[in-house]
């Protein structure tokens, strides 16, 4: 299978400009500074860099190289670099998933930026839900994250995602000898409520960060 689709530098709009109800396809994202674009297999080294960097890593549960290039090919999945700034630098990453769901439930499996504490993450966010509903026509959109990453739970709520519950002592962590249990906490967001912020503009782009 080929890699995902070759990046066209094409205004956000002229890509998503007629939803697709069957098969959706996101190719490319773009707002001023911020774009998201497919991940591609030369990407890889990258992508688990930033996983593996000791800032990121207590707040995931890192894949193996084999599981990232799983997710750039699944068609189920949407695996994306961020890039930022006026040089467009790759500062991070974005997987969804469950983007061929039946119930159109879709997944943020995964946000790691190389770059913390810019509004790039809010900016990532406020992209990937439009993409979620407007694009992948979701009917819910939903995540889990650590209990105690205090960051990321500010951000999602921050962002209107709703506290659905706790999946306690989920994950295990540590190595055989001092292994220890993290809490996941389950958020999610309907359309209906994504509708309602859009209604009441509270889904505007966030100002650009020019790193
Ligand atoms: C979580 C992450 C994606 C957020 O992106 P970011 O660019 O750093 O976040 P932003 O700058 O857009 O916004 C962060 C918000 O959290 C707030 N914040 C920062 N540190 C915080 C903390 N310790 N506790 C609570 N809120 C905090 C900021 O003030 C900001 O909120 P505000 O706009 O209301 O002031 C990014 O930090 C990251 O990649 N972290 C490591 C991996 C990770 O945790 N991924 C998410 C897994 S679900």
């Amino acid at each position: 299978m080929a890699e995902q689709g070759a990046l066209a530098v094409l205004p956000f709009h002229a890509v998503f400009s007629s939803p697709r109800r069957s098969m959706p396809s996101v190719d490319f994202a773009e707002s001023a500074h911020l774009r998201i674009r497919p991940t591609m297999l030369s990407d890889l080294d990258y992508v688990v860099s930033v996983e593996q960097d000791d800032r990121n890593l207590p707040f995931i549960t890192p894949w193996e190289r084999t599981q990232h290039e799983g997710a750039v090919r699944f068609p189920d999945s949407r695996h994306f670099i961020v890039e930022a700034g006026a040089a467009w630098d790759r500062a991070g990453f974005v997987i969804l998933q469950g983007c061929r769901n039946p119930s159109r439930s879709v997944e943020l499996k995964r946000l790691v930026l190389q770059v913390h504490g810019q509004g790039i993450g809010r900016r990532c966010v406020r992209m990937l839900k439009q993409m979620a509903f407007r694009d992948l026509q979701a009917h819910r959109f939903w995540l889990d994250v650590k209990s105690r990453n205090t960051r990321a739970l500010h951000l999602y709520a921050s962002e209107g995602f709703v506290e659905e519950g706790l999946l306690r002592e989920s994950v295990r962590v540590g190595g055989d000898e001092s292994f220890g249990y993290e809490t996941m906490v389950v958020m999610s967001m309907l359309d209906r409520e994504y509708q309602a912020r859009l209604d009441t503009g509270c889904e505007t782009p966030p100002p650009a960060t020019v790193l």
